[in-house]
C-alpha cells in the first residue's frame, strides 16, 4: 500500500471539497500536423474548463488525441492554436521561458511512455523536480527517500531505468510526477502497465490528493479507474464527443 502523507492524511479527512476557481481554460484549441498540402487536425476546437481540485479522466479510442491533448495541457508542446489560461493567465501569449517555468512551479506529468532520464538513476530522476522548484539539496534527499520509500522502490535507487521492469518505470514516473507537491497532475495512463493491484493503489493514491486538494487530469481506457475521478471527459476523432459526471459514492462500493 503507498502510504499517505500527513498532507494527504489531513486532506482526506477534510470534506471532500467542491472544485472551485478554474485552474485551466481552453478556447476553440487546434492542434494539427502538415499531411501532403494540408493539415490533419489531431485536436478539433477544444473547449474546457478544469476547476481547481477537479479530479478529470480523458477517455476515447485509439489515435482520438488524448495524449496531444495532455500534451498541450502540461505545456511540453507549444504549437498549437486557440486560446489556454492556466491559472488566470494567457498561456497562448507567455514566451517559452515563461511556460517553462509555470509548468515546473505547478505541474506534475506522468508520460505514456514514462520518459524517465536514461542516464540518472532511480533517485536522481525522482530527485529532478525538486531542483526544477529551488528546493534545497539538504532538503531534497529526505523527501526523496520518503517517496521511495513510499512506492516500496527504495532497493532500486541507485539503478538506471533500463536496469527496471517495465511496471517499476511506471512506478518511478509516478513517483516523480508528485515527489515536489505539484498544483496539478497531469498522467497518461499511469497504470497501464501495473499489475491490477499496484493499479488500484496509484489510483487510491490520486484519490487521496485530489481530496487533499490537487487537481488531476488522467487519461485512461478503463472505466474502473476514471470512477476515481469526479467527471469523465470523451474524445473521438480530435473532438469533445461528451462529458459525464462519476456518481459521487466511492469506487469500491460499485459494481
Ligand atoms: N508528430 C506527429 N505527426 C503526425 N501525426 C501525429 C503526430 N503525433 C501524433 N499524431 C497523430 O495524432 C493522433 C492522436 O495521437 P495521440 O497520441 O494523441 O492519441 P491517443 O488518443 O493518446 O491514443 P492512444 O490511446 O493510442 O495513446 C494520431 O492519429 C497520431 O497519428
Ligand atoms: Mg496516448
Amino acid at each position: 500500500m503507498i502510504g499517505a502523507t500527513t498532507a494527504e492524511s489531513q486532506g482526506a479527512s477534510r470534506q471532500n471539497p467542491e472544485p472551485n476557481e478554474p485552474l485551466i481554460r481552453l478556447k476553440d484549441l487546434e492542434r494539427s500536423y502538415p499531411q501532403g498540402s494540408s493539415r490533419y487536425f489531431v485536436l478539433r476546437r477544444i473547449a474546457l474548463e478544469v476547476r481547481d481540485g477537479d479530479f478529470v479522466s480523458i477517455m476515447g479510442p485509439s489515435g482520438a488525441g488524448k495524449s496531444t491533448l495532455l500534451h498541450v495541457l502540461g505545456m511540453h508542446d507549444g504549437d498549437w492554436s486557440g486560446e489556454y489560461e492556466f491559472l488566470g493567465r494567457p498561456v497562448h501569449r507567455l514566451p517559452a521561458k515563461e511556460r517553462a517555468q509555470l509548468r515546473n512551479q505547478n505541474i506534475g506529468f506522468v508520460f505514456q511512455r514514462y520518459h524517465l532520464l536514461d542516464d540518472l538513476t532511480v533517485y536522481e530522476n525522482i530527485e529532478m523536480p525538486l531542483s526544477y522548484r529551488n528546493v534545497r539539496k539538504s532538503e531534497r534527499s529526505g523527501i526523496v527517500c520518503d517517496v521511495l520509500d513510499r512506492f516500496g522502490i527504495v532497493a532500486k535507487k541507485d539503478l538506471y531505468p533500463s536496469q527496471l521492469s517495465g511496471g517499476q518505470q511506471q512506478l518511478v514516473a509516478v513517483a516523480r510526477a508528485i515527489v515536489a507537491n505539484p498544483k496539478l497532475i497531469l498522467a497518461d495512463e499511469p497504470t497501464g502497465n501495473l499489475h491490477s493491484e499496484q493499479g488500484k493503489e496509484i489510483m487510491e493514491l490520486f484519490r487521496r490528493l485530489n481530496e487533499g486538494g490537487t487537481t488531476i487530469v488522467q487519461v485512461t481506457h478503463s472505466e474502473i479507474n476514471a470512477a476515481h475521478g469526479r467527471r469523465i471527459i470523451r474524445l473521438k476523432d480530435g473532438w469533445v464527443e461528451g462529458e459525464s459526471a462519476v456518481p459521487s459514492e466511492p469506487p469500491a462500493s460499485r459494481p
